[in-house]
């Protein structure tokens, strides 16, 4: 799109230029003008024409680079276009000390690059420093109200899906207490400390609360060495989790897990699916007691379109186990067999499965975990196929 524009807006500059050089026998060229041109051929990449311009328009100069450059620093340009307005400035001034021999136009707009620059990898290296802080899947970084948290010297908000995973199911905070959405629970330290979101459990019953000032430091963290335990839960003491779980009425038994190690994926996160066999950990699925869990107890076989890729297998059953059906439906899939289109590329997206898959779920780079049943076999499952349901095409 944008080179598309850019070739017209280039062909208008070539019909300007032209009709200017016509003109510009008559009479004397004016700064727009001589940017213009001077454009044109940078964009050309003609050089002999821009020192051309630059030797024969000598008074002017100082003047149009100074136009140049106040539109290339005004606060609605974008950091490409400044760049780009930025390096013809630069252009123009080198060409200018080399045929003039005044320095005085690269002294103006040298440091402006330079700062431009250091000012970009700064927001790239801030963007990478939240990256690497979310490294592991469904550790989401929380600053929103980042200022207000730096005013008073506090670190961002660090919240671990894993730790609160192995307490409780998905279906105890979404969508009751969150929006399975990030960004869009206008979280806040004041609703907290009312008791909602994250203060419905730290309010020192359920968990450790938020309005005590030793605590402060367990969710303010993100970025701190103290952050370490959250990235590498193999690190985190067994005993604790236990003690943690056990008082919210979950189980959690470390003597269970295999080789009495937490068992990982190819990508180093947490195989939860692993986890379940070997009944190593028991989630609540409410806060209130004598809930009555609703699950379906089928699977669903998605037949592959494409020769390549085996077929899906949809277990509702450990789905609706760890998430409440009106968390998928209707808002996420249509409670119909075959009744949604899903594409790779939309759920890549985060659109269909991948709003869980690849977020807090394991990630769609593990292809076989997904796509696992060899095409071709109509029985689903040996032993349930009473069970099966068999997707039409959508
Ligand atoms: C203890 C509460 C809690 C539990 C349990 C929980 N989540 Fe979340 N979840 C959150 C919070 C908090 C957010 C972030 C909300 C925000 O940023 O506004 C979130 C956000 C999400 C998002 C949005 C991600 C995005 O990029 O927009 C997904 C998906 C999600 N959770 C999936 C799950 C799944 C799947 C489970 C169960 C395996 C689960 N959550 C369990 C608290 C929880
Ligand atoms: C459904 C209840 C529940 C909700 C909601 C909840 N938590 Fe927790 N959280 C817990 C429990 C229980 C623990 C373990 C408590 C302990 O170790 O004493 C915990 C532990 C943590 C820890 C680990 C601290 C550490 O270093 O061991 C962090 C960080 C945390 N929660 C942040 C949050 C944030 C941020 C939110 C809101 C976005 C939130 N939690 C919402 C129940 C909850
Ligand atoms: C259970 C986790 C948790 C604990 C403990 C906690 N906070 Fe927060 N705090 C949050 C979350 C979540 C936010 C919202 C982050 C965002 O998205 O901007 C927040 C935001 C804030 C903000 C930003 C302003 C605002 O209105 O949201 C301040 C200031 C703050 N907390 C101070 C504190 C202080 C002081 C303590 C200790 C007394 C504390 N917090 C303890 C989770 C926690
Ligand atoms: C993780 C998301 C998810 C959860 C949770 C979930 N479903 Fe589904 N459901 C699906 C998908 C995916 C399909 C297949 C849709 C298609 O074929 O296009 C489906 C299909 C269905 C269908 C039609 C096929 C069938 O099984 O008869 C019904 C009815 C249904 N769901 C009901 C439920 C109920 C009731 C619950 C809660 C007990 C539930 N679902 C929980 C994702 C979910
Ligand atoms: C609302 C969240 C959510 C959505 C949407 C979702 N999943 Fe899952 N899925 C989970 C959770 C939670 C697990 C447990 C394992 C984990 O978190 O890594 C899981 C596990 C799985 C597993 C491993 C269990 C098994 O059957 O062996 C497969 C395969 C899977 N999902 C496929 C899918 C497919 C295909 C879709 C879309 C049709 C889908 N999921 C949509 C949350 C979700
Ligand atoms: C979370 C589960 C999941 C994972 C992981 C996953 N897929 Fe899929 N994939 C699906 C589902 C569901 C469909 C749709 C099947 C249908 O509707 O017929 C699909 C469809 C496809 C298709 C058919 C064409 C299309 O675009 O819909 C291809 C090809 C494919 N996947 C390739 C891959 C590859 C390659 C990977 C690994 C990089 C992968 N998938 C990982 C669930 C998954």
């Amino acid at each position: 799109m944008i080179s598309y524009a850019y070739k017209i807006n280039n062909r208008f500059i070539w019909l300007f230029v032209l009709l200017f050089s016509l003109a510009g026998s008559s009479g004397a060229m004016d700064n727009a003008a001589f940017l213009q041109q001077f454009t044109y051929n940078y964009e050309e990449q003609k050089f002999n024409d821009q020192l051309d311009l630059v030797r024969l328009n000598k008074p002017l100069i100082p003047g149009a680079v100074a136009d140049l450059v106040k539109e290339a620093m005004s606060d609605e340009q974008s950091f490409e276009k400044r760049m780009q307005q930025l390096n013809i400035a630069s252009a123009i001034a080198y060409m200018y000390l080399h045929w003039h021999e005044n320095d005085s136009l690269v002294k103006q707009v040298t440091p402006l690059i330079q700062k431009e620059l250091m000012q970009e990898q700064k927001r790239i290296s801030e963007i990478m420093k939240w990256k690497k802080e979310e490294r592991f899947l469904g550790n989401f970084v929380m600053k929103k109200h980042a200022e207000e948290m730096t005013q008073k010297g506090l670190p961002m908000v660090l919240y671990p899906h894993w730790l609160h995973r192995i307490m409780y199911e998905c279906k105890v905070c979404h969508n009751s207490i969150f929006k399975m959405k990030r960004w869009e629970n206008d979280l806040s330290r004041q609703r907290i400390e009312k008791g909602e979101q994250c203060g419905v459990c730290h309010n020192g019953v359920e968990a450790f609360a938020a309005d005590e000032a030793s605590n402060c430091k367990f969710c303010h963290v993100a970025g701190s060495p103290d952050a370490e335990h959250l990235h590498h839960p193999e690190r985190v003491k067994q005993a604790q989790i236990k003690a943690a779980a056990e008082s919210v009425g979950a189980q959690w038994r470390p003597e269970n897990l295999p080789d009495g190690k937490l068992p990982l994926d190819r990508f180093q996160f947490i195989d939860w699916m692993k986890l379940k066999e070997n009944d190593v950990f028991t989630p609540v699925a409410s806060l209130e007691k004598d809930v009555v869990e609703e699950v379906r107890d089928n699977k669903i076989l998605f037949a592959s379109r494409s020769g390549f890729v085996n077929d899906v297998i949809f277990d509702h059953k450990i789905h609706s186990d760890w998430v409440n059906c009106a968390t998928c439906h209707p808002a996420i899939f249509k409670d119909e067999l075959g009744g949604n289109k899903m594409k790779m590329t939309d759920m890549s997206k985060g659109l269909y499965c991948g709003v869980c898959h690849g977020k807090v779920s394991f990630t769609f780079a593990d292809c076989l975990r997904c796509h696992k049943k060899s095409t071709g076999k109509l029985s689903l499952d040996e032993s349930r196929t009473t069970d099966a349901l068999k997707r039409p095409t959508p």
